[in-house]
């Protein structure tokens, strides 16, 4: 029985079919891209596959002029291959001379989940900042803030704290019905929060003037970025350049629907899996497009396009284009049976994560470069 799709910033479910999402959000396909972009797995796969004025930031490149890429973390559960998709854009936008702006969404993950604010900075840290610096975020150019606490600079924090307070002003409760479905006063109050994590980095008391801010996200978060660019809009107070935003393919969970997700132990691979882990998760719940038996596969062959650990290596774990098509077509003949392509991608997450987890215990020295701004220190 196939699960019908949903896709929202509370859920993901089902088959993603991501045609239809360009269709009913109003998406753009990506255009054409220069080198630099192409060199990279991620878009040359079109594992990046859509847009809104994504345009604005590759003429921004083009002119050698400043931008902003923005983002925000739920500090919930486990870092987890899925984040580190996104983690990887991050890096990409920050070598190409983006300043970073990240937000720790911990009012939102507050009023949504049940844990304190000082839980939610620990996971933010344990989790997320040290997975980002092992996977190559430098604090120069970073502005890593928490949504309850955003700057000691209290001209900083006023202008944030007043642009998402302001901002109410410029929605209906009709058109939050209308883009949300569902609503309560805790999910209206984050989405106003993460219009100003979006827009506030133009205001003159951080960047001093409207720059572009490019915003990486799944399609799920779609919701978020129609209302922000509603609101911007009309505001009157200041004059926000649009933003801009691209939307990449969730990495699916391992059994195969939805995305990777923290919440379903059975969907995902954390970076702190050990090698034995990951065999017996990929083993055990890896959703495979083999045959029932090896003879029929032999016969008929695999299919790749829904065979979650084909996804994985397309997606993320092999960089090089002819094995990559080698594998696809081995698989699609039969020549190679899902067991095999298993064993390939668990011997590449191993080797990748066995090198991660190095990583990330050097990258504990750097934890406090990112903490200039703050008043806070436990
Ligand atoms: N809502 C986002 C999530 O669930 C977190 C977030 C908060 C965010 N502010 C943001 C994402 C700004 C992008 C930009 O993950």
């Amino acid at each position: 029985m196939k699960k019908e799709m949903k896709v929202t910033p509370w859920e993901v479910s089902g088959k993603v079919d991501y045609e239809k999402l360009i269709r009913e959000f109003g998406l753009e396909p990506m255009p054409k891209l220069p080198k630099v972009f192409e060199d990279n797995v991620l878009f040359r796969r079109k594992v990046v596959f859509a847009h809104r004025d994504f345009g604005r930031i590759l003429d921004t490149i083009k002119n050698k002029k400043p931008f902003v890429m923005m983002t925000g973390l739920m500090p919930s559960g486990k870092f987890h291959l899925g984040h580190a998709l996104l983690t990887k854009q991050m890096v990409f936008y920050q070598r190409l001379g983006a300043k970073l702006y990240i937000a720790v969404a911990d009012l939102e993950a507050y009023n949504a989940r049940q844990k304190s604010l000082k839980e939610l900075k620990e996971v933010a840290i344990d989790q997320y900042l040290l997975n980002y610096i092992a996977l190559g975020l430098e604090p120069k150019n970073c502005d890593f803030y928490f949504q309850s606490d955003r700057s000691k600079d209290s001209k900083k924090s006023n202008a944030y704290y007043r642009l998402a307070s302001n901002f109410s002003r410029y929605a209906t409760f009709n058109e939050f019905k209308a883009i949300y479905g569902e609503i309560s006063p805790g999910k209206m109050d984050a989405s106003l929060f993460q219009a100003a994590d979006m827009f506030h980095p133009q205001l003159p008391e951080f960047e001093g003037k409207p720059v572009p801010v490019l915003v990486p996200v799944g399609p799920d978060q779609d919701p978020h970025l129609r209302i922000a660019r509603d609101i911007g809009k009309r505001y009157k107070d200041h004059k926000f350049i649009q933003l801009s935003s691209t939307y990449h393919l969730f990495l699916p969970g391992l059994t195969g629907s939805g995305k990777m997700s923290s919440s379903d132990e059975t969907s995902f691979i954390s970076m702190d899996d050990g090698s034995k882990e990951v065999e017996r998760k990929i083993k055990k719940y890896a959703f495979s497009g083999g045959q029932a038996s090896v003879e029929e596969h032999r016969k008929k062959g695999g299919n790749p396009d829904v065979d979650v650990s084909y996804q994985y290596l397309r997606m993320f774990f092999e960089p090089d284009d002819k094995k990559l098509n080698q594998i696809r077509e081995d698989y699609r003949s039969g020549k190679m049976l899902t067991g095999e392509l298993k064993e390939i991608l668990t011997e590449k997450i191993n080797a990748f994560l066995k090198e991660h987890q190095k990583k990330r215990e050097a990258a504990k020295d750097k934890i406090d470069l990112f903490f200039k701004d703050y008043i806070f220190k436990d």
